[in-house]
C-alpha cells in the first residue's frame, strides 16, 4: 500500500497542484481533501492524433503497466484539456511511477474535493419587513452606475452567462419560473445529483435544481432576477440567458475532476461568460482549475471567479481557480444601503436627489463642499434650452453654482471644457448621464430632470441657494462599512506576484434570491456574492461592445473602476489594491468612457525582479481632440509580515501604511487628436522609508484624466522587498505547542495536552508522534527526507524549541534574531530516504478556516512504499523559497526535527 505518509492538508486548495511528470516522484499521501488512489492525468494531444486515439493509447499503456489495477473516471477530450481521470484500485507506488512515464503524459495530479462556500452572516428573509432585511434594494447598482445602464435599456439581452455552483432554482417567479429554451435559465446539467459525498459515484441528470443548498440560487439572482419583488432588487443583467451547471450535492461537496467536466460543458455550449463562486486556498496560478479556466478567458470567454473570503489571513493568500492569470478574480466591497444623497435649496421644495460626478469620491456619499449655502446661476432662463455653455465664456463663477442642462448639440465635455475656465464653485448638471469626471471642480449630476428645471427656474428669478448637507448618511443603515472593501475579502498578489484581485464589486449584504421552498429570498456576504456581479457586469459591457470585446473586458473594468477608500474618514486614502483590486466597478463608466488605456495592469513584482519602466498607451477614441493630464493616485501600502518578518500578519492585525511607491511620467500633459493613440513612460521605484523585509505590497494608479472629462487609470502592484530573503517555514508562530514555542515540532500523542518532543525518545510502531509544520509563505518545492540521527545536518532556521521557556532555554531574542550569511551552500545531504515531496504549496495561515497546519504521522515507510527500519532518526525538511533557485542551497529553508527511534516493543 501506498500510504506511508498520512497528511493533513488543510485548505480545500491544492497543495500538489501541477506537479510536472518530470519532476513527479512520490506524492500520495492520505489527504482528506483528495480521493485517495484518483488522479486526473492531462495528456498532449498529438496534433496528427484524435483525441479519442491519445486515450485508447494511454489506456492500453496503461493496462499494460497495471492491468487490471486500475479503472477509467471520466474522459476530458476537449482542445482545451485533453486527459483522463483514473482510480488506482489497490495502489501501489509503483503503479504511480508507471503513470507518469506513459508517453504524452503532461502532468499528474490527485482529485481534489471541493466545499461549497462558506458565505457571512447569512439571513433568510420572511418579507420586507424582516428586520434582518436590507432597505434600498438599488443601492449596489448605485455604487457601480448599473442603475444608469439599465436606465439606458442595457440589462444583457442576447448574452449567455454559465454559473457553475449548487443549481439555480428556475421555479422562483424572479429567475423566470421555469427550465429550457426561452426560459431565463434555458439550460444545464446536474453533474452530481444530491447523494454525492466525495466518494460516492456522482449522478448527474438533466435538471439542475437547486433544492437544498440556495448558494446558487442567490449568485443566479445577483445576476438575473427580474425587477420587480417586494425587496426592489434587480439582477444586473436581468435580461441575460442563464445556464445552471450544477456541481455541489447537497452534502455541499464537489472535485476538481468534475468542475473540469463543468467547466469544458459550460465552454462548449458557448457561454459567453462563465461565473464560479467558488474556491479554496492555493495562491498559485498552476492548479488544473485555475490552468483551466485561463485558458478558456484565453479563447475569449469572460471568466469571473471569486477571489476568496479569507481577508482575515492577511496578504498573499489568493484563492484558486481565481489566481488563474487570464481569470477576473473578484473581491468584494460592503453595499453602501443607502438611498441617494439629496441637496435642498432655499426654496420650499422637496429634497433634490443627486450624485457625486467625482471618480474618486466614495459612491452613494454626499458632496463633501460644507454645508453653506451656495448661490446658484443659470446661463439661461429657459429649462429646455440646449446649447447651455457650448461657446467660451468669458466670467468668474468661482462664488456660485452653474445649474445647466446637459446638452446634445455640443455635448456636455465641451460645456465642460467652456466651464473650467471660469473656476466655477460647483456645477450641477441635470436630464445627462452620470459620466465619472476626474475632478476639475466640483460636479454633480441630478437624478431628476424637473429638479434640474426648478432650480434654473428659481436661478432666474430670486436668490436661490443650495445647501449640501454633510450629515446625510449618517441616517442610513450601513454608515461603518458601507463603500468599503468587506473584511472577508482575500488579499493578494498570487505568489508569483499577479495582480490579484482584479476588480470589486458590491459582495457584503446582498439581497437576493433563494430557493422558492427555504424561503424565495435571503441576505448573504461573500466574495460569492460580489463575483457575480461583476458576470453581469460583463454581459452588460458584451451587449454594448459586442462578444468580441471579451478579452479586454478586464481591462476595461480596471481601468475604469473607482478606487476604494480605506476608510470613511474624509480624505481617507485607498484601500490598498492587494484587496481592492483595481477598485469598485464603474460599469457606466465602462461602457461610456472616450478614452482607453494599456495595460491595464502594472506587475511589478519584487526587489529582487523589480519591474518598473511601463510604456503606457492611450487611446483617445471619441470625436475631438483630447488633452490628457497624468497623475500618480497611490494607495496604501500594505505590511506583509509581522515584527519577527517571518510570518504574515493577520487580521486584527494587518497593517497599512502611508509608505507610495515612486513614480515619475515621460509626459505628464499630452493632446492626442481624436482616434489616435500615444504613448507615455512610466518609471516605478520602491518606497525608500520602509522595512523591506517586512515585504511591504506597494500598489496605486497612474490617472489619466482627459479634458473632455474622461478619467482612466492604470493599477499597479508591487512588493517592496525581496520574497527570497524571506523564510519559508514558519518558526515563531507559538501555535499548537504555544509553551514549546510553536511550530514545527515533534508531538507525541501520549498526553492530554499537545507538547513539543525535546531531546531524543524512542516510540513502537503503534504509538508514533506526528510532525507538524506551518509554511510562512508559498513554496515551488518542499521535500521531507528522513535522516539517519547521527548525520551532522542542523536547522538553517531558527528551532522553535530554543525559544521556548525552558530549563535547557538558550538565551534568544526575536526582535533582533534574523539568518545570517547562508550563502555557504550546505554539504550534499547523505538521507536515508524520501518520505514525501510536494509542488505548489500554499502558505498556512494561524487564522485560515479549517487547519492551517500540515499534520503528518510519523513515517513507517518511505515514499516507495518501503518499511522504514528500526534505527534512530531525525525528519529533515526542506522548502524552495519563493522565486529561490532550487539548485542554490542557501535558496532553500532546511529544519532539522529532533531524534525520533523506531523501536521494538
Ligand atoms: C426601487 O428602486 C427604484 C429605482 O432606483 C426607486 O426609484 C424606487 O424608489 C425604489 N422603491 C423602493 C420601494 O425602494
Ligand atoms: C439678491 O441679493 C442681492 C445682493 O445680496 C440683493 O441686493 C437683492 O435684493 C436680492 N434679491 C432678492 C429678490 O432677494
Ligand atoms: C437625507 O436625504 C434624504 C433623501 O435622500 C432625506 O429624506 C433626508 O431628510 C436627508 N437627511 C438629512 C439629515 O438631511
Ligand atoms: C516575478 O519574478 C519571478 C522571478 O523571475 C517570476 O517567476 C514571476 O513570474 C514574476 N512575476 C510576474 C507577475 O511577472
Ligand atoms: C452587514 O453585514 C455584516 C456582516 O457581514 C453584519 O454584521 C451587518 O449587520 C450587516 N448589515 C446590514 C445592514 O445588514
Ligand atoms: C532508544 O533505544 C535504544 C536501543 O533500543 C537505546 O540504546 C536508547 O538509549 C534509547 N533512547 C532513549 C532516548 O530512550
Ligand atoms: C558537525 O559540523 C560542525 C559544523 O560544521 C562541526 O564543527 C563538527 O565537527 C561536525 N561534527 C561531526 C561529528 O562531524
Ligand atoms: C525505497 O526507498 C528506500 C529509501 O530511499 C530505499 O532504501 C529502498 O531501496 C527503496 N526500495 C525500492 C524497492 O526501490
Amino acid at each position: 500500500m501506498l500510504r506511508s505518509v498520512a497528511a493533513t492538508v488543510l485548505s480545500v486548495g491544492t497543495v500538489l497542484a501541477a506537479v510536472k511528470t518530470s519532476e513527479f516522484r512520490e506524492l500520495v499521501r492520505k489527504n482528506d481533501a483528495t480521493i485517495p488512489g484518483a488522479f486526473i492525468v492531462e495528456l498532449s494531444s498529438p496534433p496528427t492524433k484524435r483525441t479519442a486515439d491519445a486515450h485508447a493509447d494511454f489506456l492500453g499503456e496503461l493496462d499494460k503497466r497495471a492491468s487490471g489495477k486500475f479503472s477509467t473516471r471520466r474522459k476530458y477530450s476537449s482542445p482545451l484539456f485533453n486527459g483522463i481521470a483514473v482510480q488506482l484500485q489497490n495502489p501501489e507506488a509503483s503503479d504511480l511511477a508507471s503513470l507518469e512515464s506513459i508517453p504524452n503524459v503532461i502532468a499528474v495530479r490527485p482529485i481534489q474535493i471541493f466545499h461549497a462556500p462558506e458565505t457571512i452572516n447569512r439571513r433568510i428573509l420572511s418579507g420586507p419587513d424582516d428586520p434582518n432585511a436590507v432597505p434600498f434594494g438599488q443601492s449596489t447598482h448605485y455604487m457601480t452606475g448599473v442603475d444608469h445602464v439599465h436606465e439606458q435599456g442595457i440589462a444583457g439581452k442576447g448574452i449567455k452567462i454559465g454559473i457553475i455552483d449548487t443549481g439555480i432554482d428556475y421555479l422562483h417567479p424572479n429567475l423566470g419560473g421555469a427550465f429550457g429554451p426561452g426560459n431565463k435559465v434555458a439550460g444545464g446539467y446536474d453533474f452530481v445529483g444530491d447523494a454525492f459525498d466525495g466518494n460516492s459515484p456522482p449522478v448527474p441528470d438533466n435538471d439542475p435544481r437547486d433544492t437544498c443548498i440556495g448558494h446558487g440560487t442567490h449568485v443566479a439572482g445577483i445576476i438575473g432576477a427580474n425587477p420587480g419583488n417586494a425587496y426592489n432588487i434587480s439582477g444586473v443583467a436581468y435580461e441575460a440567458t442563464l445556464l445552471a451547471y450544477r456541481v455541489f450535492s447537497c452534502f455541499g461537496l464537489t472535485t476538481d475532476e468534475i468542475l473540469t467536466d463543468a467547466m469544458l460543458r459550460a465552454y462548449s455550449d458557448g457561454a459567453d461568460i462563465i461565473t464560479m463562486s467558488l474556491g479554496g486556498t492555493d495562491g498559485w496560478a498552476s492548479s488544473t482549475l485555475s490552468v483551466l479556466a485561463s485558458r478558456i478567458a484565453d479563447r475569449g470567454r469572460v471568466m469571473t471567479i471569486s477571489a476568496g473570503n479569507d481577508g482575515d489571513a492577511g496578504a498573499v493568500f489568493t484563492s484558486s481557480p481565481a489566481t488563474g492569470e487570464s481569470v477576473i478574480s473578484v473581491a468584494s466591497v460592503q453595499n453602501i444601503i443607502t438611498t441617494r444623497p439629496a441637496l435642498t435649496s432655499s426654496v420650499e421644495h422637496a429634497p433634490v436627489l443627486y450624485e457625486n460626478a467625482d471618480g474618486f469620491a466614495m459612491p452613494g456619499q454626499v458632496l463633501p463642499i460644507g454645508e453653506s449655502p451656495i448661490p446658484v446661476r443659470s446661463l439661461t432662463s429657459d429649462p429646455d434650452a440646449d446649447d447651455t455653455a457650448c461657446d467660451p465664456i468669458n466670467e468668474d463663477f468661482s462664488q456660485v453654482a452653474i445649474v445647466l442642462r446637459q446638452s446634445s448639440s455640443c455635448g456636455l465635455f465641451t460645456q465642460l471644457l467652456n466651464l473650467v475656465a471660469t473656476n466655477p464653485k460647483l456645477v450641477i448638471v441635470y436630464d445627462g448621464s452620470p459620466f465619472l469626471l476626474g475632478g476639475f471642480f466640483p460636479a454633480v449630476y441630478l437624478l431628476n430632470k424637473e429638479d434640474g428645471e426648478f432650480l434654473v427656474s428659481e436661478a432666474a428669478k430670486a436668490n436661490t441657494t443650495v445647501t449640501f448637507s454633510q450629515n446625510n448618511l449618517s441616517d442610513v443603515p450601513n454608515n461603518d462599512d458601507g463603500g468599503l472593501v468587506s473584511f472577508f475579502s482575500s488579499y493578494g498578489p498570487s505568489n508569483e506576484l499577479l495582480f490579484k484581485p482584479a476588480v470589486a464589486a458590491p459582495g457584503g449584504n446582498i439581497t437576493s434570491t433563494w430557493p422558492v421552498d427555504l424561503g424565495s429570498f435571503a441576505v448573504d456576504s461573500g466574495t460569492s456574492m460580489s463575483c457575480p456581479y461583476v458576470a453581469g457586469a460583463a454581459a452588460l459591457l458584451l451587449q454594448v461592445k459586442g462578444k468580441s470585446a471579451a478579452k479586454n473586458v478586464r481591462s476595461i473594468l480596471q481601468t475604469t473602476s473607482r478606487p476604494v477608500p480605506a476608510s470613511r474618514e474624509k480624505g481617507a486614502p485607498p484601500q490598498t489594491l492587494a484587496q481592492s483590486g483595481a477598485g469598485l466597478v464603474n460599469v457606466f463608466n465602462a461602457i461610456n468612457v472616450h478614452t482607453e488605456v494599456s495595460p491595464a495592469e502594472l506587475r511589478l513584482n519584487d526587489t529582487a525582479h523589480w519591474n518598473g519602466l511601463h510604456k503606457i498607451t492611450i487611446k483617445n477614441t471619441g470625436k475631438t481632440a483630447q488633452t490628457y493630464t497624468l497623475s500618480h493616485v497611490p494607495a496604501n501600502t500594505l505590511i506583509g509580515l509581522d515584527d519577527a518578518k517571518i510570518n504574515y500578519r493577520y487580521r486584527p492585525d494587518i497593517k497599512q501604511v502611508n509608505a507610495p511607491a515612486g513614480v515619475r511620467l515621460s509626459q505628464s500633459r499630452i493632446t492626442i487628436p481624436a482616434g489616435r493613440t500615444a504613448t507615455v513612460l512610466a518609471t516605478i521605484t520602491a518606497p525608500k522609508n520602509v522595512d523591506v523585509k517586512t515585504l511591504p505590497i506597494v500598489s496605486g494608479w497612474i490617472s489619466v484624466t482627459g479634458s473632455l472629462g474622461d478619467s482612466v487609470k492604470v493599477s499597479y502592484m508591487g512588493v517592496a522587498g525581496a520574497l527570497r530573503d524571506t523564510q519559508g517555514i514558519s518558526t515563531g508562530n507559538r501555535m499548537l505547542v504555544e509553551a514549546n514555542g510553536g511550530l514545527p515540532a515533534i508531538i507525541p500523542l501520549d498526553q492530554e495536552f499537545l507538547y513539543a518532543q525535546r531531546g531524543p525518545r524512542n516510540y513502537t510502531r503503534d504509538d508514533l508522534p506526528v510532525f507538524v509544520y506551518l509554511m510562512a509563505q508559498g513554496s515551488r518545492h518542499v521535500t521531507l527526507d528522513l535522516i539517519d540521527a547521527a548525520t551532522n545536518i542542523s536547522s538553517t532556521i531558527p528551532d522553535p524549541l530554543d525559544s521556548a521557556p525552558s530549563h535547557d532555554k538558550r538565551d534568544f531574542d526575536w526582535s533582533w534574531w534574523w539568518p545570517g550569511d547562508k550563502s555557504a551552500a550546505p554539504p550534499a545531504v547523505p538521507t536515508v530516504g524520501t518520505v514525501a515531496e510536494w509542488r505548489d504549496v500554499t502558505r498556512g495561515s494561524p487564522v485560515q478556516r479549517g487547519r492551517p497546519f500540515v499534520v503528518l504521522d510519523f513515517p513507517t515507510q518511505f515514499a516507495n512504499g518501503t518499511a522504514v527500519p528500526d534505527g534512530q532518526y531525525k525528519l529533515l525538511l526542506r522548502a524552495l523559497r519563493l522565486t529561490g533557485n532550487p539548485k542554490k542551497a542557501s535558496d532553500w529553508d532546511v529544519y532539522v526535527s529532533q531524534q525520533v527511534g523506531l523501536v521494538e516493543e
